[in-house]
């Protein structure tokens, strides 16, 4: 089976944005090297940029703290600058952040994070603005009325955001967060993949109720992608055994079809019918491009078989 076209824009659940079902991810354009294991310097970031701003995909995600000072911010203001201005039909996403120093996520701090987002971009206004991570202060601070929740919300009524979302890892806890009713697109990590499936039920319930569901870091971070022998941490952690045991299996399962274990870990979520966009990370040029072959690449409907009879078990899922 060939995936749905990976550059067909859709809607992202019930808002009023069309985005392509590839999603380009900037964390590793920052430079992150403890995430990822290696630096990115800031030219080979920009044209990274310039390289999608050149290629059909039309959705590009980014946070205020990606990065020391905000650097992959920085660097996709960049890329902006060089090009003229943000490309026509991008959707450029971005994320508030904690205060880096205090820890301070109040709904003071929301504003002030989007205030520097918007400065270090170079743009009046993004469509779509997240509250990053949200499982970094417990929930009833989240929902208090000087807290992100409201903050972000009054953004959107005053016409400052389009669309707001929430952004993290925890399942249930983004549950949670969605029920409240205001937000209107949901991105996950690491929990829909072929090597964890944790965020399943939480996108049919999100996809159900109109909610646009974006489902981040297919390769895990880099291991589905590299393969388990070059990089051996999975959502930016050391995972059981097990998790790169299965890896290498699927990495062998897919050589022995010809495919690259990139290309089927990445189209198991363009996929899948709950996701709405897949965000990947990448850090040069040449990858968007290579993505694009990926994404597009037909995989057989054996092979698609036989990854799931080595999907770790549950216990070793993310919570
Ligand atoms: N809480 C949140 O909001 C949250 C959390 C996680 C992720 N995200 C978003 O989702 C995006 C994706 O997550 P992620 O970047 O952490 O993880 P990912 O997409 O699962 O993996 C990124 C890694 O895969 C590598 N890679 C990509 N394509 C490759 C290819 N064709 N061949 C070999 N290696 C390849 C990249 O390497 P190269 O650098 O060598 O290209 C990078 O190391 C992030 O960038 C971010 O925008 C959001």
């Amino acid at each position: 089976m060939t995936p749905n076209s990976p550059l067909e824009p859709r809607s992202l659940g019930s808002t009023t944005m069309t985005v392509t079902p590839l999603c380009i991810g900037t964390s590793p354009l920052a430079s992150m090297s403890r995430l990822y294991g290696y630096d990115v310097d800031e030219r080979r970031a920009i044209d990274t940029v310039k390289a999608v701003f050149d290629s059909p995909i039309t959705f590009i995600d980014t946070s205020n703290g990606y990065g020391e000072d905000g650097t992959a911010e920085r660097r996709i203001g960049a890329a902006i600058r060089e090009r003229g201005g943000l490309p026509d039909g991008v959707v450029l996403a971005t994320k508030v952040d904690p205060d880096p120093e205090t820890g301070d996520f109040s709904g003071a701090r929301v504003r002030a994070s989007f205030a520097e987002s918007l400065e270090r971009l170079g743009v009046d206004r993004v469509p779509l603005l997240y509250l990053h991570d949200p499982e970094r202060i417990p929930f009833e601070e989240a929902i208090a009325d000087d807290g992100p929740v409201r903050a972000l919300v009054r953004l959107r009524d005053e016409g400052r955001v389009d669309h707001i979302g929430v952004a993290g890892g925890p399942v249930g806890l983004l549950g949670r967060f969605l029920d409240l009713g205001e937000f209107e697109v949901v991105l996950n990590h690491n929990r829909y993949t072929l090597l964890d499936r944790s965020a399943a039920a939480l996108y049919a319930s999100a996809a159900d109720r109109g909610i646009g569901v974006v489902n981040a870091a297919p390769y895990g971070g880099g291991m589905l992608a590299k393969g388990p022998s070059v990089q051996a941490s999975y959502a930016y952690g050391r995972p059981d055994d097990r998790i790169a045991h299965a890896a290498g299996q699927m990495q062998r399962a897919c050589a022995a079809h010809g495919v690259p274990l990139a290309a089927a870990a990445l189209q198991f979520s363009l996929r899948a019918s709950v996701v709405d966009a897949t965000a990947v990370g990448v850090s040069s040029p040449e990858r968007v491009a290579q993505t694009l072959e990926y994404a597009n690449l037909a995989i057989p409907e054996s092979l698609w078989d036989e990854l799931d009879t080595l999907t770790p078990p549950r216990e070793l899922w993310l919570d």
